[in-house]
């Protein structure tokens, strides 16, 4: 048996991706379809960082697939106190369907996965976000009809896990990510160069500016993120300013471009108000679409790891 896991946006192929989306579309609409964890199995939800829309969606999407969430924060369990991470993989790939886990370093979570026997997710780590992409492009098909082709925009702190989940995630949509951060607040060249490398096969592009405008111009669809990620407070901001969404910067984008925030939003910071509450926003179904994004793939995951 080969258990797959889902530690980057490029632990799936494009067509796999293509899957998990459509898979998405139809739980959408038909929200009991897939009942793969009836019994009940139990997927644990490990938490090392805050969370609301992450927390939510997965504890209720194990419970419409009929299965039980177990959410555990880092403060109430060993890990927490520095319980080897392939230990408690161990304990859990034994009693559970899956792990999801947020944590910091991607290196741990690569641990998990080597030990676990199961299923592991990412759900945020500070170098990716995959789930929240999945559900930011099953969002954007929504809109938009379509993905590949399409121009998305990412505009703030390119080093974050965000500007990386969209470039490698965009790429396998066929998507062309341009991001538009400081100079001093680059993507990781490697993350960008496998990017460029999937870009490749699926006739999408990721590029890099320090021009805010140059980024949005002729966007379909315009995205940002926090200024300062968990594990960064008290940084300073201010030379993110040039990348703040405003109207103004929206307006170099195409005309019914849509705007995706993964949230939480910080208004005033890296996007307006008047943007964020605005007509062109999509964020309350991006938020939605956490949900059935990761229900499919739990649902997909779990068959190919059977
Ligand atoms: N977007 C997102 O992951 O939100 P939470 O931090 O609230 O889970
Ligand atoms: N970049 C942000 C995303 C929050 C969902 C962070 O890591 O805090």
């Amino acid at each position: 048996m080969t258990v797959r896991h889902f530690l980057a946006d490029d632990d799936l192929s494009p067509a796999e991706q293509a899957e998990v989306l459509a898979l998405a579309a139809r739980l959408k609409t038909d929200r009991f379809a897939e009942r793969p964890l009836a019994g009940p199995q139990t997927v644990a939800l490990l938490f090392d960082k805050p969370s609301t829309r992450t927390r939510v969606s997965f504890s209720v999407g194990v419970a419409d697939l009929g299965g039980t969430p177990l959410v555990i924060d880092a403060a109430g369990s060993q890990l927490g106190r520095g319980e080897p991470v392939a230990d408690t993989a161990r304990v859990l790939g034994r009693q559970t369907a899956a792990v999801v886990w947020r944590t910091f370093a991607q290196s741990d979570l690569q641990e998990m996965a080597a030990h676990a026997g199961v299923p592991v997710v990412n759900s945020l780590t500070d170098a990716y976000h995959p789930c929240q992409i999945l559900a930011d492009l099953q969002t954007v098909a929504e809109h938009k009809g379509e993905l590949a082709g399409l121009t998305l925009a990412y505009v703030g702190d390119g080093a974050n896990n965000m500007a990386h989940s969209y470039a490698l995630g965009g790429a396998t949509a066929g998507l062309h990510v341009r991001i538009g951060t400081p100079a001093s607040d680059l993507p990781d060249p490697a993350v960008v160069a496998r990017a460029q490398a999937v870009a490749a096969t699926t006739g999408g592009s990721v590029t890099v500016t320090s021009d805010a405008v140059e980024a949005v111009s002729g966007a379909d669809v315009v995205a940002t993120d926090t200024w300062i990620s968990m594990g960064q407070e008290g940084q300073e901001f201010e030379r993110f300013r040039p990348f703040s969404l405003t109207s103004g910067l929206l307006a170099a984008a195409k005309p019914d471009a849509i705007v995706l925030h993964c949230l939480p939003a910080y208004r005033g910071k890296e996007i307006d108000a008047a943007v964020l509450d605005g007509p062109q926003s999509v964020v309350w179904d991006e938020a939605e679409n956490r949900l059935h994004a990761q229900k499919a793939l739990l649902v997909w995951l779990l068959e190919k790891s059977r």
